[in-house]
């Protein structure tokens, strides 16, 4: 299964943020436990790197990708430390370069028309719609998709498991990204045993989606 596959087959993607090093193993314990395993490791701490050099080397079965990326010098750190996809708030055309290159899926934050185009000029058909719902949310999507036939849309940003099931019912929607199962103050907390159970509870929505 290719790794967009498995995205879509999972159905969502959590969005993590590492300030402890030594939270990776427990946290992707935890997502793993909860039947959720794929993490997207943000490059928002100094430990990203490392974080996702870890999740890769000791879960091989866990999808591991990097989020956050900004610039190509990440997108190649990231890569090289084992993430298998990429994630960025915005469209970067250095990153889609490195990503390429690699043969590493690419998934940019685009919110208009242009942007959309931009990452279509570049041969990519799954964006990140960030933040969703400060851009309108499903309505917006759907707008979009009308003219956009091809694309494909990873909402993140705003969704929790109150509105997951809304967002995946649109067939244009292969994934919803988001922090709420990883929230901060559960890492903070070393509250592994509720990030398994938000884990599980997303799993399950997700999983009832046709
Ligand atoms: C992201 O970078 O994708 C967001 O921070 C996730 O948004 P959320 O925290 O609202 O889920």
């Amino acid at each position: 299964m290719s790794t967009m596959e498995m995205i879509k087959e999972i159905g969502v993607v959590p969005v993590v943020k590492i300030d402890n090093i030594e939270d990776t193993q427990p946290l992707m314990e935890a997502l793993i436990r909860g039947n959720l395993p794929v993490a997207e490791i943000t490059f928002r701490t100094a430990c990203a790197e490392e974080a996702i050099r870890i999740a890769s080397k000791n879960y091989p079965d866990m999808l591991v990708g990097a989020g956050t990326v900004i610039t190509s010098a990440q997108a190649i750190r990231a890569i090289e430390a084992g993430a298998k996809f990429i994630v960025g708030p915005g469209y970067s055309a250095t990153v889609a370069k490195v990503c390429q290159t690699r043969d590493i899926p690419y998934l940019p934050g685009c919110v208009t028309p242009t942007e959309i185009i931009t990452a279509l000029d570049a041969g990519i058909d799954t964006v990140k719609f960030f933040p969703a719902s400060v851009y309108g949310g499903l309505k917006a999507i759907k707008a979009l998709a009308a003219p956009f036939t091809t694309v494909k849309f990873i909402p993140t940003g705003g969704v929790s498991a109150d509105n997951l099931a809304e967002f995946l019912a649109f067939p244009k929607i292969v994934a919803c990204g988001g922090s709420w199962m990883v929230a901060d103050a559960l890492v903070k907390a070393k509250n592994w045993a509720e990030i398994e159970r938000l884990a599980n509870e997303a799993v399950e929505i997700a999983k009832k989606r046709n």
